[in-house]
């Protein structure tokens, strides 16, 4: 059986060596390093995918991020809320622009953003909501687009962990995650489903004016060559990064069945083991599972990641502390206990290895190792 990793890129890249070194000589010799018509042609693709009208590639999802709260113009003092249950940049550039994070807990389920709690945490400081579509099923859009209608806000939707994904509104329509709200962002990093070969990211909006903004805030606030109109950031994805992309995204929904098939494996399984609960199918989304995270219970997690551990088989905890009790982050405003939902995920939750390339003999491998030791524990 080969080795087996929480994410496989060696593996996948192999399959896909000969188009990929092609695309990187192809930017290398044509020297096109910065701004090569690879980006160009990247975006294009990725909006003609996704069904949006504008793309703003940039450097990695944290900047994407960042780059949506300056070309929305907002301001210190404005509160921005989120989950409480994300990687730390979804917080972190909020705070860095001097804005207000304020976090809220997530439904147990779907571990997405919890619609009630958003709608208690508005105030009249309120400026954007910053639902994560989180482990690759989005959060539910159609609640946050009306709770910003009615409130006068906007939707930047961290779509890093979800890019493919379908939201299925009630008519049975569907748009991807990321095209929904009036900014979607996305990460490239490599682990993540569309990943490069280095750090990248990118910017999704249907509105034209926000997309001339955006552009102006990557490119050093600047209008006209050498004219800076506002104080901006340098966010470019580089050429030979948008090569590999126009690669890998050609094969995207391939390697979301592929994900699917794992997490399908794995799924049936666990599924009725009263120590472990699979990861809920939420109705209103399809799943890319960027992560297949089981929550466990009266399992003892450090020991149960050792025996992994001495049977080869990798496993992460994503993430292990909730945002409010970072150190960073740490705000009078918050305390232990406020969050009961993400707090008891981020003691009880576990992922296992997800990438496109897992076989059936690894399956059976992770899924048999995981089920010796609960059932015994
Ligand atoms: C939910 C979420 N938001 C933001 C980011 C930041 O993306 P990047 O690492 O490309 O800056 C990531 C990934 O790392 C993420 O998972």
């Amino acid at each position: 059986m080969n080795k087996i990793n929480m994410v496989d890129l060696k593996g996948q890249y192999e399959n896909i060596k000969p188009e990929i070194d092609i695309a990187i000589a192809d930017v290398i010799n044509a020297t096109a390093f910065i701004n090569g018509p690879a980006v160009k042609e990247f975006q294009e693709n990725l909006e003609k995918y996704l069904g949006v009208k504008h793309v703003i590639p940039c450097a990695n999802g944290t900047d994407a991020l960042q780059v949506s709260m300056m070309a929305l113009g907002l301001k210190p003092g404005d509160e921005v809320i989120t989950t409480d249950f994300t990687f730390i940049a979804t917080a972190e550039v909020i705070a860095l622009l001097g804005l207000t994070p304020v976090l809220v807990d997530v439904d147990p389920d779907t571990f997405n953003i919890d619609i009630a709690a958003v709608e208690r945490a508005i105030t009249s400081k309120t400026k954007a909501i910053v639902p994560v579509h989180l482990f690759g099923q989005c959060a539910d859009m159609d609640a946050l687009m009306e709770l910003a209608r009615i409130h006068d806000l906007f939707i930047i939707e961290d779509a890093c962990q979800a890019i493919g994904a379908d939201f299925i509104f009630a008519d049975g329509s569907r748009r991807k995650a990321g095209t929904i709200g009036h900014i979607g962002c996305t990460s490239f990093f490599p682990s993540k489903n569309l990943g490069c070969y280095g750090d990248g990211g990118a910017i999704f909006t249907n509105d034209a004016e926000l997309a001339h903004q955006i552009r102006v805030v990557v490119n050093h606030g600047m209008t006209v060559r050498y004219y800076h109109d506002y104080i901006g950031v340098n966010s470019r994805l580089d050429s030979i990064q948008a090569a590999i992309l126009n690669v890998k995204l050609r094969k995207l929904d391939e390697y979301a069945t592929a994900r699917n098939f794992a997490a399908s494996y794995y799924t049936k399984a666990f599924a009725g083991n009263s120590k472990l609960r699979v990861p809920a199918k939420y109705p209103k989304s399809t799943h890319v599972f960027h992560q297949y995270t089981l929550v466990t219970k009266d399992i003892d997690r450090p020991e149960l990641l050792a025996f992994l551990a001495s049977r080869d088989v990798p496993a992460m905890i994503y993430y292990p502390v909730p945002l409010h009790l970072q150190k960073a982050y740490l705000n009078p405003r918050y305390r232990e206990g406020d969050f009961p939902v993400t707090e008891a995920l981020c003691k009880s939750v576990i992922s296992l290895p997800m990438h496109t390339e897992l076989n059936e003999e690894q399956l059976q491998h992770i899924t048999s190792s995981v089920l010796e030791f609960v059932n015994q524990s």
